[in-house]
């Protein structure tokens, strides 16, 4: 400990070494409703304590200091209105503050979702003592608002991909949505307080990262993450990342452009409502046919599909109607190669292939999601997160 305050009063003035010089508060200059309040990120960090006591002086302006961390949470997280994961709206009605560095506003240890062993959705548990990661010169730590889980994650749990796995312990999730509160040394463009969405990580499949976005906090490098559209909330934007990044690799690694026509197999699916989208609204698609269960007919049409098959009553390979890409987001190569024109290309997300199918793995990267973002923000491009599979208002 040590006296750094130039205007000390006669107390002792506490600077010990893990407290910041600057530090976040939420603030008010004056007296009034709620919105006098504002998270000040650059308030000096002056905490003077009288020896014989351990109560704070509290300076002018006056710091809505939380006395505890439920209400630092839920101060948070109530400004950003998020639907939180149930993680995380667990962790919004945490009652214990422990070992954590409150000032610099980023605990030591934090709630996550974390399974030991691989195994059905049963192995999974809630650890509320698991260390918030620390982060490289090229990652930002994010505060995650929100996290969305895709079939690679049970895939990955179920150990299908032990050998090219990182080790466990694991916290799954790969998209994640919230806010910058820590910045590595060679990060140039992200700031803390930026709203950010992304695949946090680069290779689906190559060693993803043992600390995944089930948690509090996740660690991400600045290059998978983009500013969120601000048109989209923090659960909207999370569902999006992996799956329309895999959307547009696959249409790009194609050569899908103007004027060609698409069969999309699976287009009510994550991937495939978004294939449909961005050859529709991207990439300027001639004709587009789509496959999906009854009840999801309407929805292909609304997302631009001319033609909606019913996978139920109809062999879309059967069809006269052949196309210039066919896009298999379901496990059906074999029959998809038959529904492809003369010299067109199959994509293939899963199951069997053969050519001129190809199969590729997704690759994480936030330019993509920057390059959308301005057809995310004006709605020609929809996120759809099915209202039924959304955790409850925090
Ligand atoms: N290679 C990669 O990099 C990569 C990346 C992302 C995803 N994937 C894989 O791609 C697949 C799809 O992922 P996703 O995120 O889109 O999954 P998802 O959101 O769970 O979507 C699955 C969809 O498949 C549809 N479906 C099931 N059987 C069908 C059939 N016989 N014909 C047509 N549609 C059918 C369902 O439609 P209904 O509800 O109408 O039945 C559902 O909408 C998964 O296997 C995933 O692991 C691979």
């Amino acid at each position: 400990m040590s006296a750094s305050s130039q205007s000390a009063p006669s107390e002792t003035v506490v600077a010990a070494a893990e407290v910041p010089s600057k530090m976040k508060a939420w603030v008010y200059d004056e007296y009034g409703d709620a919105d006098v309040l504002r998270l000040d990120e650059g308030m000096e960090t002056l905490l003077s304590i009288s020896p014989s006591s351990s109560s704070a002086l509290l300076k002018l302006p006056s710091i809505l200091f939380p006395p505890n961390r439920r209400r630092a949470c839920a101060l948070i997280w109530n400004s950003c209105r998020p639907l939180l994961t149930s993680s995380l709206r667990m962790a919004a009605s945490s009652q214990s503050a422990p070992s954590e560095t409150i000032v610099a506003g980023v605990p030591s240890t934090m709630k996550a979702w974390v399974y030991d062993e691989y195994g059905d959705a049963d192995v999974l548990r809630l650890d509320e003592g698991v260390s918030v990661p620390g982060i490289k010169e090229d990652q930002v730590l994010v505060k995650v608002v929100a996290a969305a889980l895709n079939p690679v994650d049970f895939k990955r749990r179920q150990g299908k991909f032990k050998a090219t796995d990182s080790p466990l312990p694991t916290i799954p999730g790969y998209d994640v949505a919230g806010i910058v509160v820590k910045v590595g040394s060679q990060v140039k463009n992200l700031k803390e307080g930026d709203e950010v969405y992304g695949d946090i990580n680069e290779k689906a499949l190559d060693k993803p990262k043992q600390f995944g976005s089930l948690a509090e906090y996740t660690a991400v490098e600045e290059k998978l993450l983009a500013i969120k559209p601000k048109t989209l909330d923090f659960p909207l934007a999370a569902g999006l990342p992996l799956a329309i990044e895999t959307a547009y690799e696959g249409l790009e690694k194609a050569g899908f452009s103007a004027g060609k026509s698409l069969l999309v197999l699976g287009g009510a699916g994550g991937v495939g409502s978004l294939v449909i989208q961005l050859a529709k609204h991207v990439y300027g698609a001639s004709r587009i046919a789509a496959t999906s269960s009854t009840g999801k007919l309407e929805l292909l049409k609304s997302l631009g599909a001319d033609l909606a098959i019913d996978y139920t009553k109809e062999n879309f390979e059967e069809l006269p109607e052949k196309f210039d890409v066919v896009y298999d987001a379901v496990g059906q190569g074999e029959r998809a190669n038959k529904a492809v024109k003369e010299g067109g290309v199959v994509v293939v997300l899963t199951g069997p292939v053969s050519p001129p199918g190809f199969r590729f793995v997704v690759t994480s990267d936030g330019a993509v999601l920057v390059k959308l973002n301005p057809y995310l923000e004006c709605g020609k491009i929809k996120a759809l997160n099915d209202p039924k599979a959304m955790a409850e208002s925090c």
